[in-house]
């Protein structure tokens, strides 16, 4: 009688054991339950995390991962007690729990004390017109995690392009509200959020083309807003979104063209990477400076502000581009 119930229960771990063989994964996250904010940066074998193409993200027992939370004074919450530290491996245990170090909880209980701080570096490459490819992202202890990459003309203080990829996995996105932007160091005095201001263009455009002619062009529903190059929606994870909002990833581009027909491209191409299933590099653009019409019609470049020299600067562009390779 004891070694047939010893029987059954042997047949049924080794049931148990098929069962859990046949599961992908030991432990498995999903986007919208198990991230939590402020979001670190996680890296799996040296690449940021991204999820299989149902949306899941599954680990092996023997997995790790690199939590980080790169940055001044930032450092790793552990059940919203700090670890000491801005850099540690999480390990996979069963499910959404994790161990780090001697610590053992929920995944979602691994953050920041804030948000992670992204920058921009030089590559060292130059591109289009000999100019600076700067990239954009973490800087970690050992490695610079780069989330795209910008060719930026400091001279008109424009970004040319941006190029990053779009990961046919990225139908959900980690949700958060939107940040500031960064202005980092590459617009030295210019203070670009001031140069968004409304109140600001209005003063410009007045400049540019004469008095009270702001009033044609601006209007509530309609002024130059921070165009994002590589959009936000392209990247999953919290932290990989908020490093898009940093002013090099951006050109003034009238507000219902960027919620317009704009917001509609990229969108459809979202769309169609995912159809597509396999992730692509795409480059998107600025092209030529934008005129408008002054008091007598004369056709005026607009740039946002001026140096000293009187010469423009940040352009508003005539074009954006998209190139998908
Ligand atoms: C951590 O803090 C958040 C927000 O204050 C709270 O909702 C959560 O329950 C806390 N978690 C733990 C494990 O104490
Ligand atoms: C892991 O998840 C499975 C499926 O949801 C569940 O049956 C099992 O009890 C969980 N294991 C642990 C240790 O939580
Ligand atoms: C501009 O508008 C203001 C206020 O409406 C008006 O007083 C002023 O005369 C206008 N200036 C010109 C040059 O039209």
């Amino acid at each position: 009688m004891c070694s047939r119930v010893y029987i059954v229960y042997l047949l049924l771990l080794i049931i148990i054991q098929i069962a859990i063989d046949d599961v992908d994964g030991d432990c498995s996250l999903s986007l919208l339950e198990d991230f939590s904010q402020p979001s670190p940066v996680f890296l799996k074998d040296g690449r940021t995390l991204a999820p299989n193409s149902d949306g899941a993200f599954l680990f092996r027992r023997s997995d790790t991962l690199l939590v980080a939370c790169p940055g001044d004074r930032r450092h790793i919450l552990l059940d919203n007690k700090t670890s000491g530290y801005s850099e540690l491996e999480a390990h996979c245990i069963i499910n959404d729990t994790f161990r780090v170090e001697r610590w053992i909880g929920k995944f979602k209980s691994i953050k920041c004390n804030t948000q992670p701080w992204f920058t921009t570096e030089d590559t060292q490459d130059r591109c289009y017109g000999n100019h600076i490819l700067y990239r954009v992202g973490y800087k970690l202890r050992n490695k610079f995690i780069t989330l795209y990459q910008a060719c930026f003309d400091d001279a008109v203080m424009a970004t040319l392009y941006v190029t990053h990829e779009l990961n046919p996995a990225n139908k959900h996105l980690q949700p958060g509200q939107r940040p500031n932007f960064v202005e980092g160091n590459l617009f030295g005095k210019v203070r670009m959020s001031e140069l968004y201001k409304v109140k600001k263009q209005a003063e410009r455009l007045n400049n540019v083309l004469g008095a009270n002619m702001s009033n044609i062009y601006l209007s509530k529903k309609q002024f130059l807003s921070r165009g994002h190059l590589a959009p936000r929606a392209d990247f999953l994870l919290r932290a990989e979104q908020q490093a898009s909002f940093h002013y090099v990833n951006t050109a003034p581009q009238w507000m219902l063209g960027n919620a317009g027909d704009w917001a509609a491209l990229e969108e459809a191409l979202r769309r169609r990477i995912q159809k597509l299933g396999r992730p692509v590099t795409v480059y998107t653009g600025t092209h030529k400076v934008m005129t408008l019409a002054d008091t007598r019609g004369r056709m005026k470049p607009i740039y946002l502000d001026e140096d000293v020299n009187n010469n423009g600067v940040v352009p508003v562009p005539l074009y954006f581009y998209k190139v998908n390779i």
